[in-house]
């Protein structure tokens, strides 16, 4: 267990994960539980950057919990917990912020995009959350972090905020390494597939939510925007076909030649009821178990005290040494 590498990696609360977090994200998550010491979190601090309904917000976290225990992630083998449970978080994000440059918040293309998203509430912790998700990462002295394509901007300053910090009080911090999936990285909306799948698509046929029954995900997928060629090949400028490809082979471990051959006379008709069809029976055990995981709040409740605790002892000596470093202990 000692010499084990450790993972960190966390997850918002805001309504059900959809296909991307599951392909780019927690699909991985599952895997890497057997080789590495892994903590998984949700992050529900982070949730509130933008607007949230409280009491919505407290049975998205608890249902984003229990998705994980459902996707996979068993709380014997990785530490699971929900990341207001541990106030280290934010008392790190303090020390942390005063080793980071307005300049480079500025440049997060993340802070950006939300900022034109919600014009009315460009608060300052949409502005700083980089710090926090920071935090997350260097209180367990991680050294790999799996996320999708989108979060690499963050885990760059994130090394930044570390090396800066060693340097100027002394070693302290591991710098962490992004782990990056190879196939689904970066799934597309079904609508636009130039743009990233997301849960705050306007257009809910954009994007797949993993607890969606078969005939709607089905349904989605014979929707999905392709182009005007009728072969089913993986090729520049034909980003819907690719998508579904990428989609199909991250879910059967396929590659792309394959699907290419299995799909060969057929036409784009075929291949998205095939994919929405193999997407759907996948996700139907994650479905049922969600059902009995989000039914017993008891269980549910024990894991993420655990968790916490297990957490929380963890990241408690780091940001002992970061207070000690600083001249606040
Ligand atoms: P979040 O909640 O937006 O997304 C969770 C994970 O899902 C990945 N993801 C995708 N991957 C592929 N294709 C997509 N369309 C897609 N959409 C989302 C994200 O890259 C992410 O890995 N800030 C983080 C949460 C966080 C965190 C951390 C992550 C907080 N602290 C510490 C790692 C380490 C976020 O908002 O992810």
């Amino acid at each position: 267990m000692e010499n084990k590498k450790r993972i960190l990696s966390g997850i918002q609360p805001t309504g059900t994960f959809t296909l991307g977090n599951y392909i780019g994200a927690v699909r991985n998550w599952t895997k890497l539980q057997e080789e590495y010491d892994c903590i998984y979190m949700i992050a529900n601090m982070h949730a509130i950057t933008v607007r949230q309904d409280p009491a919505a917000l407290r049975k998205n976290t608890s249902n984003a919990y229990a998705l994980l225990l459902a996707c996979g992630i068993d709380p014997e083998k990785s530490i699971a917990f929900i990341q207001s449970h541990n106030r280290c978080h934010a008392e790190l994000n303090w020390v942390l912020a005063c080793s980071t440059q307005f300049g480079e918040l500025s440049r997060m293309t993340q802070f950006k995009a939300k900022s034109e998203k919600h014009p009315d509430d460009i608060n300052a912790g949409l502005f700083t959350y980089p710090v926090l998700m920071a935090g997350d990462i260097l209180l367990y002295q991680s050294d790999l972090v799996p996320v999708g394509a989108d979060q690499k901007q963050h885990l760059e300053l994130t090394r930044d905020i570390a090396q800066r910090f060693n340097q100027k009080y002394g070693e302290l911090f591991t710098i962490p390494e992004p782990y990056i999936g190879e196939t689904g990285a970066r799934v597309m909306s079904l609508q636009d597939p130039l743009s990233k799948m997301s849960k705050s698509d306007d257009n809910p046929n954009a994007c797949i939510f993993i607890l969606e029954d078969k005939d709607t995900i089905i349904r989605k997928f014979r929707r999905a925007v392709t182009d005007s060629d009728t072969c089913v090949r993986f090729a520049e400028g034909k980003d819907g076909i690719n998508n579904l490809m990428t989609i199909y082979s991250a879910i059967t471990g396929k590659t792309m030649d394959e699907i290419e051959r299995e799909f060969d006379g057929k036409g784009y008709g075929d291949f998205k009821t095939a994919v929405g069809e193999t997407v759907a029976d996948h996700l139907a055990p994650v479905r049922d178990r969600f059902a009995e995981f989000s039914a017993d709040k008891a269980y549910l409740e024990k894991c993420w005290t655990e968790g916490a605790q297990k957490a929380e002892s963890i990241a408690r000596r780091t940001l002992s040494k970061a207070y000690r470093k600083v001249g606040l202990a």
